[in-house]
């Protein structure tokens, strides 16, 4: 009942040379049984939106602020991403909250604006490693959990990414019973807050280090309805037997 979800992350890389990779990921993919979301730096989404055109391909931005507009020098509201084409954002990436010190309370308040604006928010969440071996994963996620999403949060406009950051960009991915875990938890506490039907109808992403050769085995993980993808989504070769996989 839940539609899955192929989500890349360009993070900091690309520019306008790359919009290529956009659109041979739409000519290997024309008419997908997944939803896809790609989200490339904010400098591209307006031009990305063109070449996307009718494709059912959603791009994203990778953060907003907090606020509709205002003297914030150098940053970007969720309705200016809207207005250049996007139609979600990532929040809350760990890159945010270490680089840039964010807090819960922060990426719920940018998660409010965001729907505000109408954006879908793919909302992520992950231990580090000294949380995990010091076994207070789900402990973090489940405050992570509870105070970075808003309380007005809907089914349509809630994703809901675990990251471990010790998996990002490094090629170690946790067993399929340690993303079982933690997707089942969110799974839980998400039932609980919200009742059982948006509880259930939230879509959970894996992140950290998916790639061409290990998202079969990741997708067959309960509560897994996807991926978000970093590395392996800046080029169509690699991103698209991902979303094959998912399909
Ligand atoms: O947001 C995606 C991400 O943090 C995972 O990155 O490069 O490990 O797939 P990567």
């Amino acid at each position: 009942m839940r539609r899955r979800l192929a989500a890349g992350n360009w993070k900091m890389n690309g520019t306008s040379a790359d919009l290529e990779q956009i659109t041979a990921l739409m000519a290997a993919h024309p008419a997908p049984t997944v939803d896809l979301l790609l989200c490339p730096p904010a400098t591209l989404i307006h031009a990305a939106a063109r070449r996307v055109a009718d494709h059912p391909m959603m791009l994203g931005g990778q953060d907003c602020h907090a606020e509709p507009s205002g003297a914030h020098t150098g940053d970007i509201s969720a309705e200016q991403l809207a207005d250049a084409g996007a139609r979600a954002v990532i929040l809350g990436h760990s890159e945010r909250r270490q680089g840039h010190a964010e807090q819960n309370a922060q990426v719920c308040a940018k998660a409010r604006a965001a729907q505000d604006a109408g954006l879908m928010t793919v909302i992520c969440l992950g231990e580090s490693l000294d949380q995990r071996e010091a076994q207070t994963t789900l402990e973090v996620i489940g405050a992570q959990l509870a105070d970075s999403v808003p309380d007005t949060a809907t089914a349509d406009t809630l994703v809901i990414a675990y990251e471990p950051i010790w998996a990002i960009g490094t090629g170690r991915i946790p067993t399929p019973d340690q993303i079982a875990e933690v997707h089942d938890f969110i799974r839980a506490r998400l039932q609980q807050r919200f009742g059982a039907d948006m509880g259930s109808a939230v879509r959970l992403l894996y992140g950290g280090s998916v790639k061409p050769d290990n998202a079969a085995t990741v997708f067959a993980v309960s509560n897994v309805d996807g991926a978000l993808v970093g590395g392996a989504s800046l080029t169509a070769d690699q991103f698209s037997p991902i979303i094959t996989a998912l399909e």
